[in-house]
């Protein structure tokens, strides 16, 4: 089986369970709340903290355009792009089930549209963006090398990249957890930044980065210099 049918596979069971997958996410449900505890020693405002951070590249009322990858369900963003009405925003993910359950929530918000497929390979010319959203992607992302340069190549010079994701090295129980229950499910997929070695990519790549830790999860947003190159 390739990368991406296994990630899909993978992504089709948590697309069909949404409610359990919405909890955990946000660390609203009981059982939400139980994994947010076990796998990442957090409780509900750590995880909402470090969304929050996360989500802080975005200005109020923003009305460029956007690219989210992965969207997921869209549990996360879509009640913040309610607020949203003069933006253009694009999702994008690989799972088509994931895909289908952002859609529904997206009832009503015809200035957000859906598009299935891969972060390494993104259909969309350089520079056609202002603002690059990634939550909770990169660990999944099979071919990170490939995300990184997309994602680079899409984001217009100036352009803020924002996001978060899982990175090794701040909790032992989390990254064996993660190696030996997220990884073998193909949730996750190594290898994994640590949170220094994320902060040096942002700045190389990118430019200027905040980088805010909240136990294993790193928020992040940087802006494109003017002058990079990839
Ligand atoms: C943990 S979920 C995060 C989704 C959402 N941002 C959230 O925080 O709820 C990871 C998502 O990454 C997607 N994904 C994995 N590899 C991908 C790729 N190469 N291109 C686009 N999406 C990918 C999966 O389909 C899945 O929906």
């Amino acid at each position: 089986m390739g990368q991406e049918e296994r990630i899909q596979n993978a992504y089709r069971g948590l697309g069909g369970k949404q409610t359990f997958y919405d909890g955990m996410i946000t660390c609203s449900t009981l059982s939400g709340q139980a994994v947010c505890r076990l796998i990442w020693g957090m409780d509900r405002a750590e995880t909402q903290d470090y969304l929050s951070a996360a989500l802080a590249g975005i200005p109020e009322g923003f009305s460029g355009r956007l690219l989210e990858v992965p969207v997921g369900t869209g549990i996360l963003t879509m009640p913040l792009y309610r607020e949203m009405p003069e933006a253009e925003i694009t999702c994008l993910d690989y799972s088509p089930e994931m895909l289908e359950r952002a859609k529904c929530r997206s009832e009503g918000l015809s200035h957000v549209r859906f598009q299935q497929g891969d972060v390494g390979v993104l259909p969309f010319g350089d520079g056609s963006f202002d603002i690059v959203l990634s939550l909770n992607g990169f660990h999944a992302f099979p071919d990170k090398e490939a995300a990184w340069r997309e994602i680079f190549r899409v984001l217009r010079p100036g352009g803020t990249f924002c996001g978060c994701f899982y990175v090794r090295g701040q909790n032992r129980r989390t990254d064996w957890l993660i190696r030996r229950l997220y990884v073998p499910k193909g949730w996750f997929t190594p290898p994994f930044e640590t949170a220094d070695s994320l902060g040096h990519r942002l700045e190389e790549t990118f430019g200027p980065a905040k980088v805010r830790m909240v136990q294993s999860m790193a928020s992040f947003v940087c802006r494109k210099a003017k002058e990079k190159h990839p």
